[in-house]
């Protein structure tokens, strides 16, 4: 599958702080194969989450630093900025320091299993911040696959889309890789044109290999997927 990535907005590279890439090599693995890909720009977004992850962002600044200074010469020239994925809980809204991209866009998530009783507010309020939410994967939440209504499809959905949330889609998602009910909100969220960028959200080299693997698109869904791919690139446009 070619669908002209340039710039990834999801990923787990940065090593030693979340489930994605447990040390430096591994992180040069996945970047090496992106860069076969043709990515150029990347934004690391470690989980950040307090009952998994409870990483907090000097430290994340401190090792992205660190970790940019020993990457070997092919891939230092690339482009690396630092963001993260925030999971919506109880506790997001007391954190004051927020890793986003360059154009004050920022990447949140929920967990697969359970709905964020906060999701609204926290869409609201981070606008109100002058920050626009990224919603991480919609596809892959069990609990909107629960409800997907092929007519109507996820009701919640089109509510935080009209509050002003983006939508990205994950790339293993076309592969139906998630399952059928995944598939499904893939094909209603691009029919209503409801995703704004598209990502990795890759989290081991292996991932990688299987990104061309069973692509389950229309042509015309392919269309709208690279100009997902396209919109990128706006991430990184700082403000
Ligand atoms: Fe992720």
């Amino acid at each position: 599958m070619d669908i002209g990535l340039t710039a990834d907005v999801h990923s787990h590279i940065l090593p030693g702080v979340d489930d994605g890439s447990p040390d430096f090599e591994h992180s040069v693995a996945i970047l090496t194969k992106l860069r076969e890909l043709g990515v150029r720009r990347f934004t690391l977004t470690p989980h950040v989450s307090r009952s998994m992850f409870p990483n907090e962002a000097a430290d994340l600044r401190e090792r992205f630093a660190r970790f940019k200074a020993q990457l070997p010469p092919e891939l230092a020239g690339l482009d690396y900025h630092l963001g993260s994925e925030y999971m919506i809980d109880e506790f997001f809204s007391g954190i004051s320091d927020r890793l986003g991209y360059p154009d004050g866009h920022i990447l949140i998530e929920m967990s697969y299993y359970e709905r964020s009783r906060e999701i609204k507010e926290t869409v609201f309020n981070l606008q109100m911040d002058g920050l626009v939410p990224v919603l991480a994967h919609p596809e892959r939440y069990v609990f909107y696959q629960k409800v997907f209504d092929r007519k109507k499809g996820v009701a919640e959905l089109r509510t935080l889309y009209d509050m002003g949330c983006a939508m990205q889609l994950n790339i293993m998602s076309l592969t139906g890789a998630y399952g059928e009910r995944s598939l499904a909100i893939v094909h209603w969220l691009l029919a209503n044109d409801m995703y704004s960028y598209i990502g990795t959200d890759v989290h081991s080299p292996g991932q990688i290999d299987h990104f061309s693997t069973g692509l389950l698109l229309s042509d015309p869904e392919m269309e709208k997927v690279r100009q997902l791919a396209k919109n990128n690139e706006n991430l990184f446009i700082n403000k």
